[in-house]
């Protein structure tokens, strides 16, 4: 049987703390669908198209790893696309009572579906995607903590403001 995981998150932007757990995920499940969720927060910095147009580029050297969008319960996308797994970063300690508390709703929901935590390289271990808005919108440097397209088009938003 393949395994199918799913990495649900916001993306607003993708970090390199995403990219070190999808590529690990990549590596471990058959297939990864990297799945954004639409309309996560009312004033998001990158649209959707963005966002997906961004997770697509990022990630077209790997095969194996699909990105797509999805609303409503994460649960019943999973279900829908017949995936086994959701896939979750957890970063440090701060992270577990959320996590924690979405992995057991998510099981109390539908059973049959595992949630997989996954560590990121140490290096990464501080990066949150509301961090990297708010240092790169202060003027603070963020280059090594997002794929250069990300920096790229951060960038180019402030620019055109
Ligand atoms: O980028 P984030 O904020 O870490 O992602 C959170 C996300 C998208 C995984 C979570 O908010 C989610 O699953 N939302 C979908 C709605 C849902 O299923 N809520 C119940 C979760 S227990």
């Amino acid at each position: 049987m393949s395994t199918l995981a799913v990495y649900p998150g916001s993306f607003d932007p993708l970090t390199n703390g995403h990219v070190d757990i999808i590529t690990r995920g990549a590596r471990l499940f058959d297939r990864i669908v990297v799945a954004i969720l639409v309309n996560a927060e009312k004033a998001p910095l990158f649209t959707m198209a963005e966002r997906v147009e961004i997770n697509r580029e990022v990630f077209k050297t790997l095969p194996n790893v699909e990105v797509d969008t999805f609303e409503g319960l994460l649960v019943d996308y999973v279900q829908r696309r017949e995936a086994q797994v959701i896939v979750r970063g957890l970063r440090a300690v701060s992270d577990f009572e959320f996590e924690f508390q979405m992995a057991l709703m998510n099981r109390r929901l539908n059973g049959k579906i595992e949630t997989v935590f996954m560590m990121p390289a140490e290096q990464y271990s501080y990066i949150s995607s509301r961090l990297i808005k708010e240092v790169f919108a202060l003027g603070g440097r963020v280059q090594g903590l997002v794929p250069e397209l990300v920096e790229t088009r951060l960038r180019t938003k402030r620019d055109s403001r």
